[in-house]
């Protein structure tokens, strides 16, 4: 007679409790299964990671836990709920930090502002805030962006145009963004815009690294320190690009240090002329750490708003018009070029300021944020906090959710930013939470419209920007919200 062995019966009681735990579960968006949690849901969306976190979220009042593997410790509390969001970022401020975990993943920023918590994250964003207020500072930023538009964006699209040529929008941003930060920061320009889009190692190496970060998110902890360890897999890689990072950063601060006579003006220099003195000279962990912060701060972030920002407004005939009959009555004559708008033109762009806030509401390019809580504390929605315990605060949903935003909150509408007297409405941070809020709300935020409105300006005025029909546009799995397959068009001179 056929016997069941061991085997037989352990997958028959697998199946069973799996059938079972379907069943009971299957009307509610996330399962939580014997073992394993919830984790088998979250792989599964995870290619649609942000909109299924969204309708979670939605669908248990803006605040679940969210519970991992046995043994894994990776129960993590997620909420889009903005009184939570106030409460971490600012209320509570000095209960939220960092955390073992986000510094764990994030090693490669080492003592960086974005990596660092209490003292040595306050001296980073006193010193770097004194030299991001500076007039100086300003205008040697609005000519850097200015001379890269005329010199890289607008060479590369007229030759794209004569070549009749398919443009990866994206691709041109991130290189547009990475070439004009890295001047901003250390004073070279690695050219990776140019007409030839070369493979510059350095830029590729940033891509490929954030990659792996956001892996290690969503990876029990064990498994990618075990595939570090052993130098396997993407973790391999990982290495070697930060690898081509740190020599590239190396050799520019070597070569400041070295160099004698008058130096040049960019965010490096300054630091090591203000912070440093003849005797004590500032170390090069220290100026690697902060160079690396800001190239990851000030590249993707920016490259992600303009390419989510061009797709909805290339998809929306009716805001380019308008944004375009704005900047023309903006424009001092009708022979002038965006060029003359100058800082205080550009705040007079009242409806392209709404277009930028509204792509940055609906696609923020930071899309979650980590904090870890230092002592036990009860969140405004009642949920209570254990100390260590991991929080993410989803900025994609916080930017859908319908009590802020109205029942419309799925639409780009501009409009929704401007008051009755013409003027920008305003929310506050922890509800268009873009660039975080409370003190630990973004450096860049200036900088970051100037140089959108910029870019937006040149491109709008002088080409017409079709996407590629059918092209599928698709959150990419990254740490920054960039498109997974780029964002194809098609680029027409357009006659002003
Ligand atoms: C559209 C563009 C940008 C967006 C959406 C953005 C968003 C953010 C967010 C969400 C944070 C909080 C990150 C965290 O605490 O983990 C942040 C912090 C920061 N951002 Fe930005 N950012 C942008 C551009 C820039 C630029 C261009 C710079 C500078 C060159 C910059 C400098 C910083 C710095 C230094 C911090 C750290 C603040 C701190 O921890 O005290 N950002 N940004």
């Amino acid at each position: 007679m056929y016997m069941f062995g061991i085997g037989e019966i352990l997958l028959a009681v697998f199946l069973f409790l799996a059938i079972h735990y379907w069943s009971l579960n299957r009307n509610t968006p996330i399962t939580k299964w014997p073992v394993l949690g919830m984790l088998p849901g979250l792989l599964y969306n995870m290619s649609n990671i942000h909109d299924y976190l969204n309708l979670v979220l939605k669908q248990n009042g803006g605040t679940f836990i969210f519970e991992g593997p046995w043994l894994t410790n990776m129960n993590i509390l997620c909420t889009s709920d903005p009184m939570n969001v106030q409460h971490i970022t600012s209320t509570k401020f000095e209960n939220y930090g960092k955390g073992n975990d986000f510094s764990e993943i994030f090693e490669i920023l080492g003592d960086g502002i974005f990596r660092s918590d209490s003292h040595i994250w306050k001296y980073n964003r006193t010193l770097l805030h004194s030299i991001f207020k500076k007039e100086s500072f300003q205008v040697f930023i609005h000519k850097t962006i200015e001379k890269k538009l005329f010199s890289g964006l607008l060479v590369f699209l007229d030759h794209a145009c004569k070549k009749g040529m398919q443009v990866d929008l994206q691709d041109i941003f991130q290189r547009l963004t990475f070439d004009n930060i890295c001047y901003i920061v250390l004073g070279f320009d690695p050219n990776c815009l140019s007409i030839e889009l070369p493979e510059i190692a350095c830029e590729r190496a940033f891509t490929h690294a954030e990659d792996t970060l956001f892996s290690r998110h969503v990876k029990p902890r064990f498994w990618w320190k075990l595939q570090k360890w052993f130098q396997v897999g993407e973790e391999k890689q990982f290495i070697k690009n930060q690898k081509i990072i740190d020599e590239m950063l190396y050799s520019e601060i070597k070569s400041k240090r070295e160099m004698q006579g008058e130096r040049k003006f960019d965010l490096l220099n300054i630091i090591m002329t203000e912070a440093g003195n003849g005797e004590n000279p500032i170390d090069y962990e220290f100026l690697r750490d902060t160079s690396i912060n800001l190239l990851a701060a000030g590249r993707d972030t920016i490259s992600s708003g303009l390419t989510w920002f061009f797709w909805l407004v290339a998809t929306h005939p009716f805001v380019e018009a308008k944004i375009l009959e704005e900047i023309k009555e903006n424009l001092p004559s009708r022979e002038h070029s965006w060029k003359d708008l100058g800082a205080k033109g550009l705040s007079k762009l009242i409806y392209l300021h709404g277009a930028l806030c509204e792509a940055l509401r609906l696609y923020p390019p930071v899309p979650l944020e980590h904090k870890s809580a230092l002592k036990s504390d009860v969140l405004p929605s009642g949920h209570r906090v254990k100390p260590n315990t991991m929080i993410v605060y989803s900025l994609y949903s916080v930017g859908r959710v319908e009590e802020i935003w109205g029942e419309d909150c799925l639409k780009f509408k501009p409009e929704r930013w401007i008051s009755k007297k013409g003027g920008i409405i305003h929310v506050p941070s922890y509800k268009f939470i873009a660039f975080n809020a409370g003190p630990r709300s973004c450096l860049g935020k200036d900088i970051s419209f100037i140089e959108m409105k910029m870019v937006a300006i040149a491109i709008l005025l002088n080409y017409h920007i079709q996407v590629v029909e059918d092209h599928p546009i698709i959150p990419s799995l990254s740490v920054v919200l960039h498109m997974k397959h780029g964002l194809k068009v098609n680029v027409k001179k357009r006659s002003i």
